[in-house]
């Protein structure tokens, strides 16, 4: 009997051990292959005077060069601002995101741009949008009674 939970125990850690070696493959795999990683954490910000802080005083979208644009992002209950970008095809797009006030999600569909939006703490992400098309733009972060509603789009022209 003994002999037997043994053999069993044995096993359960194979299977458990094997796994942690798919999981890490897998990662492995995703972050060099496929270029995704956690969204990097930019810089720190004192969250109650976000809209007095450049550029978080001044956000909307500007271009930073040929094909390359920034999106400086301001995000509080229950909004995005901007809530609409409109940027051309094939452009580079750095998101700056904070939030004045509780967490918030920033994720764009169809895309990694996937970040959480953390008090105090100034998120980005670039992406190359490379076809036309609008991508639905949602808060992925429960933030109250108007999450729902804290969306708004990229429109790729
Ligand atoms: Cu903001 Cu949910």
């Amino acid at each position: 009997m003994t002999m037997r939970i043994e053999r069993y125990e044995k096993a359960f850690l194979g299977v458990g051990a094997g796994m942690l070696v798919i999981f890490l493959l897998a990662l492995g795999f995703t972050s060099i292959s496929m270029g995704i990683n956690l969204p990097g954490r930019a810089g720190e910000i004192d969250p109650a005077s976000v809209r007095a802080i450049p550029p978080f005083n001044n956000p909307g979208v500007r271009e930073l060069g040929p094909g390359r644009y920034e999106v400086v992002m301001v995000a509080s209950a229950w909004a995005f601002q901007p809530n609409e970008i409109r940027v051309p095809a094939g452009s580079e797009v750095t998101f700056m995101a904070t939030t004045t006030d509780v967490i918030h999600g920033l994720h764009v569909d169809g895309t990694l741009v996937n970040m959480m939006l953390i008090p105090g703490q100034v998120s980005r992400n670039t992406y190359r949008f490379d076809e036309p098309g609008e991508h639905l733009m949602v808060c992925h972060e429960f933030c109250g009674v108007g999450h729902h509603i804290m969306s708004g789009k990229v429109v790729v022209e």
